[in-house]
């Protein structure tokens, strides 16, 4: 398996909290194979993917999503999967059609890492944004390595959720979340023509796992809460629901960015000495 190697510059906690996660990260949604292949959908359908497009997963974790799109939309070349974490990387299949390239967002935006396949007709960023520290630059850069008519989609969470975590995880949520529309904005900056949408599905699941994935702090939010924090708000979420089975809306922001096919100039260039 061959990496790119580049200054990943991701915060030494977040690095680690990912590194620490990685082995388990995809336990989390196995019991839900209907989800995951739900949202590849999603994505596919809204980056219009064809099976001949260059395509990257920026921030794609274990690669999880970038699997069920391969197999959805079957792609020409080796779907480019990058993130900063070489823990996530390695729960990699190459052999699924997945490329592992570490490197952060900021690396590709600023050229220190480069794509073997460039420039980029589909690309998505799903839940990482929001780890990227000048967003603006950043997503300027990754937008000006699409092709014509390229497209670039940020997945995200919504300003405010429904999950049912403890009040004082919903509150630094809200505090520290990016708001989709900031999101937009900066892609209509970067030169994009940009929609802001929504998706949602009904996520159910028995308590006693959702409380374990609180545990293991399956949000990098929660990693934010030292271990006492974390059962004590593990005891406040028990007392608010009782129940065997928690049933909440998973809201994803979905900003889309494409960039405009090249304009063949309406008047033709001069060849240079053929004037008279
Ligand atoms: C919440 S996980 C999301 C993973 C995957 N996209 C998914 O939806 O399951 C966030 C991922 O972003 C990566 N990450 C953190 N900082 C990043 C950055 N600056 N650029 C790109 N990815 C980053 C982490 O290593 C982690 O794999």
């Amino acid at each position: 398996m061959g990496f790119e190697m580049g200054d990943t510059s991701v915060p030494g906690e977040v690095h680690r909290h990912y590194e620490r996660l990685a082995d388990t990260y995809d336990d989390n949604w196995a019991y839900n194979p209907d989800y995951l292949w739900w949202m590849a959908a999603r994505i596919a359908e809204a980056l219009e993917i064809e099976p001949s497009d260059r395509i990257a997963d920026i921030g794609c974790g274990t690669g999880l999503f970038a699997r069920e799109v391969a197999n959805l939309v079957n792609p020409q070349l080796p779907l480019q999967c990058v993130d900063p974490s070489a823990a996530m990387l390695k729960q990699l299949d190459p052999s699924e059609g997945l490329w592992p390239i570490q490197a952060s967002a900021e690396d590709l935006a600023q050229r220190r890492v480069q794509l073997p396949h460039a420039p980029l007709d589909a690309a998505w960023m799903k839940e990482a944004v929001h780890h990227v520290a000048d967003k603006g630059a950043t997503l300027a850069g990754l937008a000006e390595q699409l092709a014509p008519g390229g497209r670039l989609l940020i997945v995200m969470l919504p300003a405010t959720i429904e999950y049912p975590l403890f009040s004082e995880a919903l509150k630094r949520y809200e505090a520290l979340q990016p708001n989709p529309a900031d999101i937009a904005q900066h892609l209509t900056s970067a030169g994009l023509r940009t929609s802001l949408t929504y998706v949602e599905h009904q996520l159910t699941l028995n308590t006693e796992r959702y409380l374990a994935m609180v545990r293991a702090r399956y949000m990098s939010l929660l990693s934010l809460f030292s271990d006492a924090e974390i059962e004590a708000g593990i005891e406040e979420i028990r007392r608010r629901h009782p129940e065997p089975e928690l049933s909440f809306p998973d809201r994803f922001a979905f900003v889309l960015g494409r960039r405009e096919e090249s304009v063949s100039p309406s008047v033709p260039s001069e060849v240079p000495g053929s004037g008279p």
